[in-house]
């Protein structure tokens, strides 16, 4: 078949390039020009485990192509996928005039049928609208429908070669063929395709990510009740985890959600009931307490230097909003950061792929380490904000040697208490005891 992606970004680039791996011949568009170029040249402008193979072949072999003209790649083929931004807007409702926008574009610029299939997460009733604005200049037929993705950044590939489930928001048997053809490959093993309304596709996505955030922040609540009582969160995560109600996955306890969904798709929810006139009470708390846990980690080590942080020499490990990824939007990070230095505290950060991004944001406002061991040369504490493998087992001897202060507050529960206390640390993470010395 032949697609075009409209936005290339974590989204676009992998639909298109896995697209491309079976087969199909995919052109990409996205404005910005840069990135099109340095797609052209075979570079790839994001960080994401095993993309590049597929980047690279697909280029090669001539199946996956870039542009910054939307007209050329509306005419090159019959199903347009829309994978734009929708950031939210002033009022954290999500921002439509992306998807809006190039959707006006293409009622001119289609000349026969084309499947138009919105892949970005956007509210209820967006296919409506995306309908529409093609329809105002449209004079060919066409159908909108929803997709919504459900990848997640540092296994997209995977997680776009192999969905748990495809879900799309289509009442056209036209529609519905064309996508069961263009999924079959990615389904073999079994998985489902569900086909429904697309008010209910466009609701899943917002309801999947409002759900597991909920879950998220549940689990950190819980870490918080434990410092209190006594208890030990991770206990209390196997202990309900093996309960198949449950499940074990999505209940560690940490600095609080981040990245470039969640918060925005809780947000955009929330937004969303509120216009149809429902107090949706329980997503309200998770994004207050969500806000507070970003930056608990700071409050804790206030108190650890007696609300003196001025001068503190702090190593930061991560800054990206998970690992592997080199993705900052929304990262807990960011917002530690913001925090310390406020309280004048210098920060030596280190982050296996994300600097580069945090450096245009914050310039020299921090230090970039080459390592990790660099970043906490002569700190008077560490912080860690993101669990990349490289952290979980560190040389801890290094460690001692090189910190001013063997403290270390663990945002991501890395490490065995017990064993820190072995080590000489002091040990702050989230939901067990502290290790004191001395
Ligand atoms: N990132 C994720 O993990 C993820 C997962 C599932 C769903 N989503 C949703 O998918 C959508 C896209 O997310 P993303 O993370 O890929 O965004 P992104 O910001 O990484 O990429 C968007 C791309 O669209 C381009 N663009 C903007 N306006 C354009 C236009 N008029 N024409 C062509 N290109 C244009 C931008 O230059 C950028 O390259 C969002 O709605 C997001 O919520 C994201």
């Amino acid at each position: 078949m032949n697609i075009a992606v409209v936005g290339t970004g974590y989204v676009g680039l992998v639909t298109g390039t896995c697209f491309a791996e079976m087969g199909n011949h995919v052109i990409c568009v996205d404005i910005d020009k840069n990135k099109v170029e340095s797609m052209r040249n075979s570079i790839i402008p994001i960080y994401e485990p095993h993309l590049d193979i597929l980047f690279e072949r697909n280029i090669k072999q001539g199946r996956l192509q870039f542009t910054t003209d939307l007209a050329e790649a509306v005419a090159k083929s019959n199903i347009i996928f829309l994978a734009l931004p929708t950031p939210p807007g002033e009022d954290g409702s999500a921002d439509l005039s992306y998807v809006l926008g190039v959707a006006k574009q293409l009622g001119h610029l289609m000349t026969e049928y084309k499947l138009i299939i919105n892949k970005s997460t956007v509210p209820v009733g967006t296919a409506e609208k995306v309908d529409a604005a093609v329809r105002e200049h449209a004079k060919v037929e066409f159908d909108v429908i929803s997709n919504p993705e459900f990848l997640r950044e540092g296994f997209a590939v995977d997680d776009f070669m192999k969905p748990d489930r495809v879900v799309i928001g289509t009442k056209s048997e036209k529609a519905k063929k064309l996508m069961s053809d263009l999924y079959a490959p990615f389904v073999r093993q079994g998985n489902p395709i569900y086909f429904m309304d697309e008010r209910s596709a466009e609701l899943t996505k917002y309801a999947a990510n409002a759900f597991l955030a909920t879950k998220i922040t549940f689990m950190n609540e819980i870490a918080n009740l434990c410092e209190q009582v006594g208890a030990n969160v991770d206990s209390i995560r196997i202990g309900i985890g093996s309960d198949s109600r449950i499940g074990k996955r999505f209940l560690f306890a940490g600095i609080g959600y981040g990245g470039s969904c969640f918060p925005k798709d809780v947000q955009a929810l929330f937004k969303t009931a509120g216009e149809y006139k429902y107090d949706f009470k329980v997503l309200d708390a998770v994004m207050s307490v969500n806000d507070k846990q970003k930056t608990i980690i700071v409050d804790k080590l206030r108190k650890y230097f007696k609300g003196n942080l001025k001068g503190k020499k702090i190593a930061l490990w991560g800054l990206a909003f998970k690992p592997d990824t080199d993705d900052i939007r929304e990262a807990p990070a960011l917002y530690i950061i913001d925090e310390l230095l406020k309280d004048g505290a210098s920060i030596q950060a280190f982050d296996p792929e994300a600097m580069e991004n945090v450096k245009k944001i914050l310039g020299n406002k921090i230090v970039y380490s080459t390592d990790s061991y660099q970043a906490v040369t002569g700190a008077d504490a560490l912080i860690i904000a993101t669990e990349w493998s490289l952290f979980r087992t560190p040389d801890f001897d290094i460690m001692s040697a090189v910190m001013k202060n063997k403290v270390i507050f663990d945002g991501r529960n890395l490490y065995d208490p017990v064993r820190l206390k072995e080590l000489g640390f002091h040990y702050n993470s989230m939901g067990r005891e502290e290790i004191v010395q001395g």
